[in-house]
């Protein structure tokens, strides 16, 4: 994988990738807390969701650099290289996601993806009724909610240690170097400069 040194700020994720986000976030979570019943209003935010998944997986195929999935999508040597770098206490900051990013990103998607199946298939003759269906929809959405509570702890917990706003790209599309990094100093090197990658 290159590895390069752009200086932030830099434009990471476009308008599709963050209205992508935060729709999705706000159908999960209106749908686990708000319209929980399985009706008709938590059928269509349920399959808005599984539209938006959709939709996502073509534009990692035609989207901009840092939303295509052949630019982080987390193979093996990618893993490696990701993890050996955790051991060996260097930074590993990626201008995109990083590999176990990507895991955890498409984790979240093939959740929500199964939750619309399951959901669907409750709603047909075949299955309608079918506890063991019920229970599948019910743990598939709670283990969504512990992994999506994983990631945004992640997300906030990294953005600090890297000194990188990543919420906050997630939320304007820059990436920039935080201003007040724990243990940062004035004269201190930013990501910039500690082996920021280009993926
Ligand atoms: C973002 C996606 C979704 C999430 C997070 C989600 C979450 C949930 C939750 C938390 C429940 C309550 C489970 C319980 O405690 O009984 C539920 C029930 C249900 N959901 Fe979903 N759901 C999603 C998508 C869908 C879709 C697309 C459909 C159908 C088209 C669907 C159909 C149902 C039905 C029929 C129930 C009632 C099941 C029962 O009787 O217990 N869901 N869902
Ligand atoms: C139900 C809740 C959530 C789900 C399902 C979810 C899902 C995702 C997905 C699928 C991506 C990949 C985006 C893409 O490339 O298109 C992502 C990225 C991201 N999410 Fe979430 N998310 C959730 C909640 C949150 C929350 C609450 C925060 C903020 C605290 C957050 C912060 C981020 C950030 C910063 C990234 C980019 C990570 C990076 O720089 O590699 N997410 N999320």
């Amino acid at each position: 994988m290159q590895s390069t040194t752009p200086a932030l700020p830099a434009r990471v994720w476009d308008r599709f990738v963050r209205f992508f986000h935060w729709s999705l976030v706000s159908c999960v979570l209106i749908n686990f807390f708000l319209v929980d019943d399985g009706e008709t209003l938590h059928q269509w935010i349920g399959y808005f969701a599984s539209g938006l998944i959709v939709a996502r997986i073509v534009w990692g195929f035609v989207g901009s650099e840092h939303a295509r999935f052949a630019s982080f999508f987390p193979t093996p040597a990618r893993l490696r290289a990701h993890l050996a770098a955790i051991r060996s206490g260097k930074a590993d900051i990626h201008l995109g996601h990083n590999p176990l990013g990507a895991v955890m990103m498409l984790s979240l998607m093939v959740l929500v993806l199964a939750l619309g199946i399951s959901g669907f298939l409750q709603t047909t003759d075949a299955f309608w009724g079918e506890e063991w269906l019920q229970e599948v929809h019910e743990v598939l959405a709670s283990a969504l909610i512990a992994l999506a509570t994983l990631h945004a702890a992640a997300a906030i917990v990294m953005g600090r240690l890297e000194g990188v706003s990543l919420v906050g790209a997630m939320i304007t599309g820059v990436k920039r170097a935080r201003r007040t990094a724990p243990g940062a100093s004035a004269s201190a090197p930013g990501p910039a400069a500690t082996g920021l990658r280009r993926s």
